[in-house]
């Protein structure tokens, strides 16, 4: 492992594509920068770290169409499809993907960008997540038709 993080190399090799298009029908909701406390036994980003921070950009959006309370009911699908590394910017992009009786779906997509290569992309995460809207105890209730 390199000394110093923000050394580690670019992602390279066939298995690791870097500067890809960063999609152009999803809403940006989330920058973030892991730090060096947020790694795990293998020296990258602890994945329970990312699903915390998907957990959150999709509540953002989410919430203009829950108009209130709100819980994830479920994590449909989650894929690591790189590792995280100390120093990367992390884009959060998402969208809605539905809305049922009570319930909201949103997929979450996850672009890294190294500290020292900016402006080249690769995506390391793409997930979907379904959200609640709760009453004060705590009870599904109706999503309001009203789209944000
Ligand atoms: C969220 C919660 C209130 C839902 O209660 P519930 O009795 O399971 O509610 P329902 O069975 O009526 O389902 C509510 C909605 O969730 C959807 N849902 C339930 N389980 C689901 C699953 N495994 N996957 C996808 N959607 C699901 C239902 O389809 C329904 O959507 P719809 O009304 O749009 O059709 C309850 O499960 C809960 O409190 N869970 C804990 C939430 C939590 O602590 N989250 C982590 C921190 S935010």
């Amino acid at each position: 492992m390199s000394a110093n993080p923000f050394d580690a190399p670019v992602r390279a090799g066939k298995n690791s594509p870097v500067n890809v298009q960063l999609p152009t029908d999803e809403q940006l909701v989330l920058k973030v920068i892991p730090m060096p406390r947020d790694v795990n036994a293998n020296g990258d980003i602890f994945g329970g770290w990312v699903m915390a921070q998907v957990d959150l950009a999709g509540a953002v959006i989410a919430s203009p169409y829950a108009e209130g309370r709100m819980a994830t009911v479920a994590v449909n699908e989650f894929i690591f499809k790189q590792p995280v590394r100390v120093g990367d910017i992390l884009s959060f992009f998402g969208k809605l993907v539905r809305i049922g009786r009570t319930s909201i779906t949103v997929k979450i997509e996850v672009y890294a960008e190294h500290f020292c290569a900016q402006g080249k992309y690769t995506k390391v995460t793409e997930a979907s997540l379904t959200y609640v809207a709760i009453d004060d105890q705590g009870n599904p209730r109706e999503v309001p038709r009203a789209a944000a």
